[in-house]
């Protein structure tokens, strides 16, 4: 190494540390500075966030003059106001305030700002973080070039219960594989370090339990012990905080009788104090005041004090910090620390994001038509869409179709939608930006091919319908392509359903189409799991397709036609019926387990239905196929300070080049607390030309073999494990024994 060399490192090692230390004082310092020229009524101005024109939750009763408390100080954030022009135009409201803090502009970024990306739970199918961070990225990029400084993303609630609408929102069931995915996508939204104007400060929500909600009700009541609270749902905030995720926005549920938003156990208790979390927490929509309906409010006033002692620093539209904080903090209920400290979390992030420096850095014109008309974003999301799509059933390999020499007939509801393409929490959505699987399937064809197509029955309604045209049009093709599904609003907040078949008379229309005796494959469309036993028994090919946002109908196309080869994995089990729900691969052996069906009653099952599900979590079926071989064990016994590597090997017996997602499941066999038959420790996506092979390994280590024991604490006991390799949770390809010590 030479001297310049060598000097570079020391400022590396020494110096650069040093800076940003000195950095963060800084923004300390100016946050302690500004704090202390600030009246109370300022300070509590920073606590309240506004929606903007587009109003997307209960409108507030209590009425206010915005552009004026914004001029006087009064507002912290506004969500729902995007663009250039108009952010440029509030935020110059602002800076007439005494002293000039600027605002910040917030948005629900879930899955693309212009460019619309899979929605969350069809990224997680896809298994590859890489894909999930760029994804996350563009996102930001082009938010953050409209003048968004916030985005209310990413949701890391675990979520079992597919009746529950907002399932599609999130990485699915399962905590290891949520908890990566939520570390992907804080690191894509915000970057390495906040203040890029390429990047957005990200938000971990809802905290917590949401997911859990009784029932599958969207805002219902969640119950669960202190032990599944820690093992499944607290996780992935934990990685998110870990991550650097700027804020929390708290949840509508109860967590065990207690609304979240008033919720000192969970805000203050862990996230502030054991986790020792520096950013803040935005409540969720009118949460604060809808304490009062829960019964654990007397009033909006009650309400904002126990809100404000819990741990929610910004109040989201409710309005009760507005109206009351001022007199409970000159009433002596509310000590002006806990107001301080909200404010400070407040303005450290915005100074974090140089807004300070710059109110409208984040404002560029030029920089909005440049990012906002950049043509590689949709390549990208037809990349990211592509490999979220999960092959569930090939019979006979009818796929991948040929382009030429085969009729094929398009039919079904969703064959020609577009708006339905890019799912629910859209902020931007422009239909004529998105490709209809009738238009990619068209442009894999021959100009001169026919393409007969159908709509069939509508999605929705019980209207009897007339199958004629779809029969004759089938009568006429090769094949069959069918699009099937929920509509884009069927799926998402305030969207949880009973009955999760296909709506309307879709399955009617299919077993109409498929006694033509056509090979039929069959796209299924939707923003959860749903129930289609007829078509899973009868379809020659079944592709999920989620809800694939701008570029669903190339990326849809490019499976079928065999231009890329289908890679997904379910990230969330898909029951054979309701009555199953709630259904997860993470189930317990019982004192009666389901061993020999056959000749056993008194077993823990159902007596109208198989305990199995329709579709295992980790399930997904490739093009090609792959071999398991050769486990082996780097020790077969472990120290608590030791690790074992698991090494196995992989190769492609197909004849298609192709990803696998090799995954490593982990069994306790005894523990202080029943362990799960498997639990997900570690996957890998592995790219194999046709006849290649790898070794691929895995290390496992104490970590991978904690839980939270009766005492709840983080720990690994000695016993025997069973080491699973699987191409899904319910086929495991591989098995060892290994002992911890
Ligand atoms: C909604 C959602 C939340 C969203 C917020 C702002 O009610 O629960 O996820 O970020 O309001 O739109």
């Amino acid at each position: 190494m030479n001297n310049k060399q060598r000097i570079r490192l020391i400022i590396t090692i020494f110096l650069m540390p040093l800076m940003a230390s000195a950095q963060k004082k800084t923004i300390s310092q100016r946050v302690d500075s500004l704090l202390r020229l600030m009246t109370l009524d300022e300070k509590i101005g920073q606590l309240n966030q506004y929606s903007g024109k587009q109003v997307t939750g209960p409108e507030s009763k209590v009425k206010t003059d915005l552009i004026n408390d914004i001029r006087n100080g009064r507002v912290g954030s506004m969500l729902n106001v995007k663009g250039v022009k108009d952010t440029r135009e509030i935020q110059a409201v602002a800076m007439q305030s005494r002293l000039k803090i600027p605002l910040l502009f917030s948005l629900d970024v879930i899955h693309g700002y212009k460019t619309v990306f899979p929605i969350p739970l069809a990224e997680a199918a896809s298994w590859d973080l890489d894909a999930i961070r760029l994804s996350a990225h563009i996102a930001a990029k082009e938010a953050a070039a409209a003048g968004i400084h916030w985005t209310f993303a990413p949701m890391v609630d675990i979520a079992r219960d597919p009746r529950w609408g907002r399932i599609m929102e999130g990485a699915g069931e399962d905590t290891y594989l949520g908890s990566l995915i939520a570390v992907a996508r804080v690191k894509g939204f915000q970057g390495e370090q906040l203040g890029g104007t390429d990047a957005v400060m990200a938000c971990a929500k809802h905290f917590a339990g949401y997911g859990a909600a009784m029932a599958g009700r969207d805002y219902n009541a969640v119950d669960m012990s202190e032990h599944q609270l820690w093992e499944t749902y607290l996780p992935p905030f934990k990685a998110a905080a870990d991550a650097g995720v700027a804020t929390f926005m708290n949840s509508f549920n109860t967590l065990n009788g207690i609304p979240a938003t008033g919720n000192s156990y969970l805000q203050r208790n862990i996230l502030k104090r054991k986790w020792n979390y520096q950013g803040f927490v935005v409540s969720d929509w009118g949460s604060i005041g809808e304490m009062v309906p829960w019964g654990f409010a007397n009033n909006d006033a009650d309400a904002a004090e126990k809100a404000i002692k819990a741990g929610s620093d910004m109040d989201m539209e409710s309005r009760t910090y507005k109206s009351y904080l001022a007199k409970l903090v000159k009433e002596g209920k509310v000590p002006e620390a806990l107001i301080d400290d909200a404010v400070k979390r407040i303005l450290y992030k915005k100074f974090e994001l140089g807004l300070f420096d710059n109110p409208y850095k984040f404002s560029d014109a030029k920089r909005e038509a440049d990012v906002l008309n950049d043509g590689g974003h949709k390549t990208i999301a037809r990349n990211v869409a592509r490999k979220s799509i999960v092959l569930l059933k090939n019979q006979g390999n009818v796929l991948p179709l040929t382009k030429s020499k085969t009729k094929i007939a398009l039919i079904g509801p969703l064959v020609k939608s577009k708006r339905d393409m890019d799912g629910s929490w859209t902020v931007n959505a422009d239909t004529t930006q998105i490709t209809s699987l009738y238009e990619g399937v068209k442009g894999k064809l021959a100009k001169k091919t026919e393409l007969l197509y159908e709509k069939g029955c509508n999605i929705s309604g019980n209207d009897k319908p007339d199958f004629t045209e779809a029969l004759r049009i089938a009568g006429q093709a090769d094949i069959v392509v069918m699009a099937l599904g929920e509509t884009w609003d069927m799926s998402g907040e305030a969207k949880s359903r009973t009955n999760i078949h296909l709506p309307g008379q879709q399955e009617a229309l299919f077993n109409a189409v498929k006694a033509t005796g056509k090979p039929v494959v069959v796209v299924l469309m939707a923003g959860r799991p749903l129930i289609f036993s007829d078509i899973a028994a009868k379809a020659n090919a079944i592709v999920y397709a989620w809800w694939l946002g701008d570029e669903a109908g190339n990326a849809i196309a490019d499976v079928l036609f065999g231009d890329y080869n289908p890679s997904g994995k379910l990230p969330v089990t898909f029951p054979r019926n309701e009555g199953q729900i709630p259904l997860g691969y993470t189930y317990y052996n019982t004192g009666r387990p389901v061993k020999n069906p056959e000749n056993i009653i008194y077993k823990s099952a159902y007596i109208d239905s198989p305990n199995t599900p329709q579709y295992a979590f980790g399930y997904g079926l490739s093009y090609t196929s792959f071999s398991y071989t050769d486990l082996t064990l780097s020790a077969a016994k472990m120290h608590h300070t030791d690790n074992v590597t698991v090494s196995f090997r992989l190769t492609n017996t197909g004849k298609y080049a192709g990803e696998e997602v090799v995954q490593l499941y982990v069994h306790d066999e005894v523990a202080s607390v029943v362990r799960p038959v498997k639990e997900l420790k570690g996957f890998q996506k592995v790219f194999l030309k046709a006849g290649e092979s790898k070794t691929v390994s895995f290390v496992i280590n104490k970590e991978k073999l904690s839980f939270y024991n009766s005492k709840l604490q983080w720990a690994a006991e000695p016993g025997n494990f069973e080491i699973m390799i699987g191409t899904a949770s319910d086929d495991i390809k591989l098995t060892a024994e290994m002992e911890l010590l």
